[in-house]
């Protein structure tokens, strides 16, 4: 699939942005700050209308908007057709206003696809991006939460369901933990942990099947990935490692009692630390070369390398499950990269459909992708060609 055409209006530091797009390779060259990562966080965003970096949505809205408002809109082609995607933002407590607020009854997000209102989550399954940040290039020595969001990320894309279990297996824990400190404290009694366990262990069952099988697909790639980049020295394998002792000869149900179970077991400890220690909250992945860990073990290159294989497995992985390319969007990735590696990611996205990639400059990119690239440049918050 591909962007066709993208329209931002008061989204972060773009007051008004018309922008034609098509198939092929787009670069967006600008200085720090003038707008590069906010092109690519309003793309992802038509995924699942939630932002890769916004901790709440009002931080997208302009702040200088004057009715408080963000709105994007996009057109996809996609196999099936073109789709309209428009995504409205409103920012209820304004910083710069205090005369202005939003009532509590008006909607915050509003989605329409193809100009009928929608919510939300119905945006999932329209359009797949495949985001590669600096911070994806510390897929293995960076914190388990990047690993456990590398996995999220796909599957909330491909699946509504996976991506609304995620939400309430999110709230369960938070009410969870209150709730094991306010037993620590003899506030409550533990018996009142009774009903989370059961819907903690009901969607940690969902979420660890389908992170399991994204893995066991990933598996089937990333092999000959590191292999090829590595001139064919090195054999990646990645393997989930759940909290909860899992067993891939149980079946869902049986998998359910052994949670439950393990639960029971770690109920003392998990009271008197007052946090939830099982579940997919605390799951990670490991990455092994020739067997050995790579969180350990690994040379800083080993590690790059090794998180540029699972990216590109990710986006092999999206496209065969939905029959259609992810848009891969990269932020000032290749500044990281040293050259060998930097070829070797380039020539994968050559053959990809649509790729924006955004660098502070260009002067480092091989004349063959100059020549093929559409190439524009960002100053505060207005794009032209280059
Ligand atoms: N809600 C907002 N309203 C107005 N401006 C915003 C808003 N949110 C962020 N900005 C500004 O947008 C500018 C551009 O940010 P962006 O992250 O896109 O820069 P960039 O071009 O990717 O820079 P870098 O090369 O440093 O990564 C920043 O100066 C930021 O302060
Ligand atoms: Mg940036």
């Amino acid at each position: 699939m591909y962007l066709a055409h993208l329209a931002l209006h008061d989204f972060r530091n773009y007051k008004q942005l018309d922008l034609p797009l098509g198939p092929g390779l787009y670069l967006f060259c600008g200085e720090n700050a003038q707008g590069k990562t906010n092109l690519l966080e309003a793309v992802a965003m038509l995924a699942t209308s939630n932002s890769f970096h916004a901790a709440s949505d009002r931080e997208i809205v302009n702040w200088q908007a004057p009715d408080h408002i963000a709105r994007l809109v996009a057109s996809v082609e996609r196999h099936s057709g073109e789709v309209k995607i428009e995504i409205v933002i409103v920012d209820p407590t304004p910083a710069n206003g205090a005369d202005f607020s939003v009532p509590e009854s008006r909607q915050r997000k509003r989605v329409k696809i193809n100009n009928v209102p929608k919510k939300p989550m119905d945006l999932v399954g329209q359009v797949t991006v495949v985001l590669f940040a600096p911070t994806d290039l510390r897929l293995v020595d960076g914190p388990p939460e990047e690993r456990r969001r590398f996995l999220d990320r796909a599957l909330c894309q491909m699946q509504p369901r996976y991506c609304a279990v995620l939400g309430k297996y999110r709230k369960v824990i938070t009410q969870r933990s209150a709730l094991l400190k306010r037993i620590r404290e003899n506030q409550e009694d533990p018996r009142m942990l009774g009903y989370l366990d059961e819907k903690l262990t009901e969607w940690a069952n969902l979420i660890i099947f389908e992170r399991q099988r994204m893995v066991a697909s990933l598996n089937a790639q990333v092999d000959e990935l590191q292999a090829t980049i590595s001139g064919g020295r090195e054999h990646l394998q990645i393997v989930y490692r759940p909290s909860f002792t899992v067993n891939p000869e149980w079946n869902t149900i049986e998998a359910l009692e052994h949670y439950r179970e393990q639960l029971h077991e770690a109920r003392r400890k998990e009271i008197y630390q007052g946090v939830c220690l099982l579940g997919p909250h605390r799951d990670d992945l490991e990455f092994l070369v020739n067997g050995v860990n790579m969180l350990t073990y690994g040379s800083r290159g080993q590690q790059r390398t090794v998180a540029l294989s699972a990216k590109l497995a990710e986006l092999a992985y999206m496209h065969g499950v939905t029959g259609e390319e992810p848009i891969l969007l990269l932020d000032d990735v290749f500044s990281e990269l040293d050259s060998l590696r930097r070829e070797y990611l380039l020539r994968q996205i050559l053959q990809h459909e649509q790729v924006l990639i955004t660098a502070t400059d260009f002067t480092n990119f091989p004349q063959e992708i100059l020549g093929k690239a559409h190439r524009y440049q960002v100053v505060d918050g207005a794009i032209t060609e280059a």
